[in-house]
């Protein structure tokens, strides 16, 4: 299974920034990535299409839109669709970010309708879980994942390409802060998402990636990356230079 190294710009850059890191991205990856690598960006949307235009033809890279409605076209006033995305050189969408669930109010079900309906609609989907800081404290982090997988793979086929779907495990309490949880907790964590997916999907969830989210830097994504069940990183603050992202992807 190869590695998923993504890049979450969140609303961050203008054109200009965006172009400019992209540029610094591959000029200082593609000639380095290894065939067990892929890089991922979720660039804003207004830089995704002159994203995808410069990593285009180069092998290993991706881009993703950041957001998606579950609906082909129509009256919905500031959202935009699989299609959309896909035609400005996406392939991958994002479902489930904890800053959609705690910032936009985004609930469970809907994250399952966008993640299936982004599916159905060619897309590859990460869908993102993890749990406060609460709730880690309060011994509910498996009780907390389960419920966020098993409705946000709600209406996915069982016969999905295993390649199609990942999960991102990213505890709400890391990210953003330079707190990255601990190796054991990730290692937990991922061991517990792999048993929710073969339990949905059988034993073809064990080629799903299930990628780890949480103040990964240059310094940390070497022990991360080689942790048991961890498949990729998605990275907020350190993909946002890029000469950190790409030390990052070729960890
Ligand atoms: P940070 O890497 O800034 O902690 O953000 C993680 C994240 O939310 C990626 O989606």
């Amino acid at each position: 299974m190869k590695k998923l190294m993504a890049a979450n710009w969140k609303m961050y850059k203008t054109w200009d920034e965006a172009r400019d890191t992209a540029e610094a991205l591959v000029k200082l990856t593609a000639p380095a990535l290894s065939d067990d690598r892929e890089v991922l960006v979720f660039p804003p949307f207004t830089a995704l299409k002159g994203v995808a235009d410069i990593v285009a033809g180069q092998k290993g890279f991706f881009v993703g839109g950041q957001d998606f409605y579950s609906a082909e076209e129509g009256a919905f006033t500031g959202e935009i669709s699989p299609g959309m995305l896909e035609d400005a050189g996406a392939s991958y969408g994002l479902t489930g970010h904890s800053e959609r669930r705690h910032i936009l109010g985004e609930d469970d079900a809907y994250i399952g309708q966008k993640t299936a309906y982004g599916l159905a609609n060619g897309l590859n989907v990460i869908l993102c879980v993890g749990e406060k800081i609460e709730e880690r404290k309060g011994g509910s982090v498996e009780a907390v994942l389960e419920r966020q997988i098993r409705a946000g793979v709600k209406d996915v086929p069982t016969d999905i390409a295993p390649n199609r779907l990942s999960i991102a495990y990213e505890p709400v309490w890391a990210i953003g802060t330079g707190e990255v949880a601990g190796p054991r907790e990730i290692e937990d964590a991922h061991a517990f998402v792999r048993k929710i997916l073969i339990s949905v999907f059988g034993k073809k969830a064990n080629e799903m990636r299930i990628l780890y989210g949480g103040s990964v830097k240059p310094a940390n994504c070497s022990e991360i990356i080689a942790l048991d069940n961890v498949d990729g990183v998605l990275v907020g603050g350190a993909s946002l230079d890029g000469e950190s992202f790409s030390q990052i992807a070729l960890a």
